[in-house]
């Protein structure tokens, strides 16, 4: 399983120190959350912050686009540091015209999907579509509680995956914790992102070493 603890939940007037605890831990990714205001109810940061991370982050940073038109800064997120660059679907009219554009800049292309978004939309962009970003919450915000629809979802689009021998991996963002880690690795998850279950842990390099020893037995 791969591990991305998310920086919304970093402490801002610390993210050096933030940053350098996530490259000494066993997590995987930085998983950061980009929100304009106008896609989702909520204004995280930009372009400044995003290569203020980088130039401390030595893992890659999986960029989750939560804003209106996201393919008229597809060279600047590159340009700004990002490896991984997801879209919402519900934010793009040309969707398969995003993703190649995102794959040509040299980025893994990710697609977001709201709780309310059924994975069979995924079917005819799923050869492009390196990364799948399935919230499980309602996003905007970090510390939301999980919604349990979402192990139904992950085994449909699992199987699409497996019907179609797409490359695609399948992401979890909102309210993964300690309780639910172990049946969405089992519901078929590759990716789990956590905000606020480990910056608000006592020992946050601790809770990352947790959620990696994470095994599922069938
Ligand atoms: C929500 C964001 C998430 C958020 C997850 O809109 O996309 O990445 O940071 O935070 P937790 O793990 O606290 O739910
Ligand atoms: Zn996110």
């Amino acid at each position: 399983m791969i591990l991305a603890p998310s920086i919304l939940s970093a402490d801002f007037a610390n993210i050096q120190r933030d940053v350098e605890m996530i490259n000494d831990s066993a997590a995987d990714w930085f998983h950061i959350d980009i929100m304009d205001g106008v896609f989702v109810p909520n204004i995280s940061f930009g372009f400044p912050v995003l290569k203020a991370i980088k130039a401390y982050a030595k893992k890659p940073l999986d960029v989750h686009l939560m804003i209106v038109q996201p393919e008229r800064y597809i060279k600047e997120f590159r340009d700004a540091g990002a490896d991984h660059l997801y879209v919402h679907i519900e934010a793009c009219t040309h969707l398969h015209r995003t993703l190649q554009e995102i794959k040509k800049h040299g980025m893994k292309a990710g697609v977001a999907i709201n709780p309310h978004t059924n994975v069979s939309l995924m079917e005819d962009v799923l050869p492009l579509t390196d990364l799948v970003c399935m919230m499980s919450v309602n996003p905007g915000f970090g510390g939301q509680k999980f919604i349990e629809g979402t192990y139904k979802k992950i085994k449909d689009l699992k199987q699409l995956i497996t019907k179609m021998s797409a490359p695609t991996l399948i992401e979890i963002d909102g309210g993964v914790d300690l309780d639910n880690v172990h049946k969405l690795i089992a519901a078929g998850a590759d990716i789990l992102v956590a905000g606020n279950t480990v910056f608000s842990s006592k020992n946050p390099v601790e809770t990352i070493a947790t959620l990696k020893q994470v095994k599922v037995t069938a």
